[in-house]
């Protein structure tokens, strides 16, 4: 229920003037977007119920070194949006470029997305992808409602370093550093 509250309040915040001038449509903005290339990331977190839950994501950044902040933009359609907003935390999982099935995966509004998704809980009760190239786990420190997403500023806790190569997006493609695309 608060989810649902929180949801419709972010959808009826009043559009400023900035956001009423659109000179761009959404597809033609994503489609110039889809020029900068990123890699992918997975965040996750848990529900009220102590259930995993997470999307893909590539609107990642690092924000300071120190302290430690990082930020993601999180869609307010999404369905892991109340819970990432509620829990107050997060976890980042770096995708490796093997990874692109679990990219997929995480980018669909399935339920059950970690069944069969190989994760551990972490001591900060974070689900954390197996294999993922790096994980951040994250406090909430300052969230920001801009547009139709919220940005979620975290202060980075624990981080863990994996091995191999990213998985990289670009222009609607997953692709690897090697130039290989798939
Ligand atoms: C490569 C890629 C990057 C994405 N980046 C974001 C992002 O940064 N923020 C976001 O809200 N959605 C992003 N999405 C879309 C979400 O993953 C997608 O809407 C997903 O279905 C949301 O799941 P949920 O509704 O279960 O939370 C991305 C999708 C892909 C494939």
């Amino acid at each position: 229920m608060k989810s649902a509250l929180i949801y419709a309040q972010n959808l009826a915040i009043p559009p400023l003037t900035c956001y009423i001038n659109t000179v761009i449509s959404p597809d033609e903005f994503r489609r110039v977007l889809g020029h900068f290339a990123t890699g992918v990331t997975v965040v996750s977190t848990c529900d009220g119920d102590g259930r995993p839950t997470g999307l893909t994501a590539s609107a990642f950044t690092s924000v300071s070194l120190e302290p430690p902040l990082v930020l993601v933009c999180v869609d307010h359609k999404s369905q892991s949006y109340p819970a990432l907003l509620e829990r107050g935390r997060f976890a980042v999982n770096v995708l490796r470029a093997d990874q692109e099935a679990v990219s997929r995966r995480f980018a669909t509004t399935r339920l059950d997305k970690f069944d069969g998704v190989p994760f551990r809980m972490s001591p900060l009760e974070l689900p954390l992808l197996d294999d993922a190239l790096a994980q951040l786990e994250c406090l909430t420190v300052s969230t920001h409602v801009e547009g139709d997403h919220t940005i979620l500023v975290g202060r980075v806790e624990r981080a863990h370093l994996g091995s191999g190569e990213p998985l990289v997006y670009y222009r609607g493609r997953y692709d690897r550093l090697s130039g290989t695309s798939s």
